[in-house]
């Protein structure tokens, strides 16, 4: 298609419209042909969305081809609409959150999973999904925790790269959807940790932690991107010129679509940034925001703007040629219904490749925190009991597309799929409700099935309803009634298990010394009782290792690993003076990095192969890991670095590779990392980013812990 001739074809309110995005809601009338829902909040007309340059949040396949259908006969330009969706972890089959994904530390997985959602969604008419979702998150408390890969730049760097690779192929098969990289930027930081709050923070510490993911998305080649709901040092996002044109477009050399995130146009003027819609349509144009997602800012303002000599045309169809170079892209004007095929999206839906795919997914996610030589259970119990207010209940996780709870396996029917002629029983002990006060006869009625049991299986934490977007929590800590049910359960039954469902870090405090073993199942999805009962009878070994740190406290959020020194650092316990509490160690529950396994594995110190390094050099540090257990097993080592002397100060460590090792009984191998200057660099003081001479510290270990080092120094 040639779109600058179709450009100068458009009229200017054609080229506006363009530039719209309806929710399907919107464009379909009811049955006397008035729009009702969203379509009259916003006050739409049939002809304002005769024209709209895309959709989203719809049904199906035939949803799809019958919108693109209508849509097709009312636009005098014949120019399809692009159809996008929230496919996030998955589309029909719905595997583990991305926080889960993120404890996998297997790119591999996470491309597979991709892989699939694009095939789902793509057979159900989708374009673009926007995914992956890349919001670094240091701060537990936040709803969206459970949509990140976690606290660290690194990982979410590699699982960015993962996914949009996963969704997109080369875009040349109609099984490739585009990946909508979000939200741009810094979401993740909002303050206390309270969704669409504010993110106020120095340059330096946005280039070092918070961008590189979407910029990896993009190097990858995303074809899109969202503005993010917050501000950033006093200016949202979606205005935000310096962030969306200066950094994205012309250091990055994104030339793609920039979407806004819902109705974030209209909210500049909830945040005080404009004073009305028409300056809303100014500022999200000067900074090149491509399309307004379900408000209508351009839809009434960009021609009156334009009159009155405050916007260039240009400006308008630098946007719609950016959007009509996507639908030539995807080939949507010789294929308006690309993808789409009811039949085969049926075919696919939960089918048992993809169930296979979605449980190994839901394998590898998952971390094992503790183990008292209980686990694995034997499959010859007799007695289990599945107790908590999770055992029957589908833990899919929030943004759970066209995925239904009740398609998902449970945790007692995963143990029943597991247990040939066990008896198992079930209580739940407690409702799950939050900060829920502890019900003795809920309590009673478990106590006395633990009892009664060989083994208990306690499944606790959160629902899946209990984070994600708009769902952040002040207290992150296990409700009373799940505490109390714990203790009582363990104590009269010492052969318990606890599963850990969760969207976030958890505070384990409370519980950690009475379980005898716990894991984090995180939101597993579909096959999540399937992968659960997998990991207690030992049919898998655990190799998940934690994305984001695990408080010891409430009051230690936001706790990260990757943290500066400070003048005073607290070296010891109890040291006065220093950067720490009085009332609490500064230390984590849990690491980062860190996880167990049914076998145990030790690592030697590291060895670098010369311990001096010109520029433009380059150096390699191992190590040998060993599997010392009886079975065998997979663990991730993990390359850290730290820069003892900087220009800026620098993190006590950093993560700048990972290897994950499967290892037999007794095997040992060496595992190595190339180090350059662009794993020492960093955006300098003088703002450049490159290495700067002097030592670093260099780790090769299996968390962030270690103090097993060895010294470079960069000439
Ligand atoms: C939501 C979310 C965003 C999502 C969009 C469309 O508010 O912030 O992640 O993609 O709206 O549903």
């Amino acid at each position: 298609m040639d779109i600058k001739k179709l450009l100068q074809k458009m009229t200017l309110e054609q080229k506006i419209a363009q530039l719209c995005q309806f929710s399907a809601r919107c464009l379909v009338a009811d049955e006397t042909g008035e729009l009702t829902g969203p379509a009259k909040d916003l006050n739409l007309s049939m002809k304002d969305i005769a024209c709209c340059g895309s959709t989203l949040t719809f049904a199906d396949a035939n949803s799809m081809i019958a919108i693109q259908k209508k849509h097709m006969e009312l636009d005098p330009n014949k120019i399809p609409l692009l159809f996008m969706h929230d496919v996030i972890h998955g589309y029909r089959t719905i595997y583990p959150i991305q926080l889960a994904l993120g404890a996998s530390w297997d790119a591999d997985i996470v491309k597979k999973c991709s892989r699939m959602s694009a095939r789902e969604s793509a057979a159900g008419g989708v374009h673009v999904t926007f995914a992956p979702m890349v919001d670094l998150v240091r701060d537990a408390r936040w709803g969206r925790c459970m949509e990140s890969c976690g606290e660290d730049p690194y990982l979410n760097s590699v699982m960015a790269r993962a996914q949009v690779e996963g969704y997109q192929g080369n875009l040349d098969s109609d099984e490739d959807i585009c990946a909508c990289v979000k939200h741009f930027a810094a979401y993740g930081a909002a303050e206390s940790g309270k969704d669409y709050n504010t993110v106020d923070m120095s340059e330096y510490n946005l280039r070092e932690n918070y961008l590189c993911a979407y910029k990896s998305a993009v190097e990858a080649g995303a074809q899109m991107i969202m503005a993010s709901f917050n501000t950033i040092n006093g200016v949202p996002s979606i205005a935000n010129k310096w962030l969306l044109k200066d950094v994205l477009r012309d250091e990055w050399g994104f030339d793609k679509p920039i979407i806004s995130d819902y109705s974030a146009f209209a909210e500049l003027v909830n945040h005080g940034y404009c004073s009305d819609e028409k300056e809303c349509a100014k500022a999200a144009l000067d900074a090149t925001a491509d399309i307004e997602m379900m408000s209508v800012c351009y839809l009434r303002n960009l021609t009156s703007l334009l009159e009155e000599g405050r916007i260039k045309e240009e400006q308008i169809d630098e946007c719609v040629l950016r959007i009509l170079e996507l639908k030539d892209k995807l080939g949507l004007f010789e294929n308006p219904y690309r993808g789409a095929n009811p039949e085969k999206e049926k075919a696919l839906a939960l089918c048992p490749e993809h169930r296979a795919i979605a449980r190994e997914a839901a394998q590898k996610c998952a971390v094992l925190l503790k183990n008292d030589n209980i686990l694995p259970l034997n499959k010859n119990t007799k007695n289990i009991a599945v107790i908590g207010p999770w055992s029957d209940v589908g833990m899919l996780g929030e943004w759970p597309a066209h995925g239904e709870p009740s398609e998902t396996v449970t945790v007692i029917e995963g143990v029943k799929n597991a247990l040939n002629n066990a008896n198992v029983t079930m209580a739940k002990g407690c409702n799950g409700v939050l900060n829920e006060l502890p019900d003795d006869e809920l309590i009673n009625e478990a106590v006395c099935a633990a009892e009664k049991a060989d083994a208990v299986i306690l499944c606790i934490g959160e629902h899946s309803k209990q984070s994600g977007e708009a769902h952040s929590r002040a207290d992150i800590t296990l409700s009373p009634a799940q505490i109390k049910l714990v203790k009582e359960v363990c104590a009269v039954n010492k052969n318990s298990v606890c599963v850990l469902f969760c969207g976030r870090p958890i505070v384990l405090t409370d519980i950690i010394d009475t379980v005898p073993a716990i894991f984090v199942a995180w939101q597993p999805g579909t096959e999540a009782g399937n992968a659960v009962a997998d990991l207690i009878f030992g049919d898998v070994n655990f190799e998940g290792r934690l994305p984001m740190t695990f408080p010891l406290h409430l009051g230690q959020v936001p706790i990260y690993y990757n943290q500066m020194n400070t003048g005073r650092p607290k070296l010891v316990p109890n040291q006065i003076f220093t950067s720490g509490y009085i009332d609490y160690p500064n230390d984590p529950l849990f690491p980062f990095g860190y996880g167990l396994s049914y076998t145990s594995f030790e690592i030697s110190s590291p060895v670098l192969s010369k311990t001096q390094m010109n520029k433009g050099d380059k150096v390699v540090v191992s190590a040998r890991v060993k599997n010392t257990g009886a079975v065998a097993g997979k663990t991730v080592v993990q390359l850290y670095i730290r820069d003892l002397f900087a220009s800026r100060t620098r993190p006590v460590k950093e993560l700048k590779g990972f290897e994950k090792v499967y290892l037999e009984p007794g095997e040992e191998k060496e595992v190595s990392f190339e180090i350059t200057e662009k794993e020492l660099a960093f955006h300098t003081a003088s703002g450049k980013f490159e290495a700067e001479a002097g030592d670093f510290h260099i780790f090769v270990a299996l968390d962030s812990t270690s103090k097993d080092l060895v010294t470079l120094t960069l000439k």
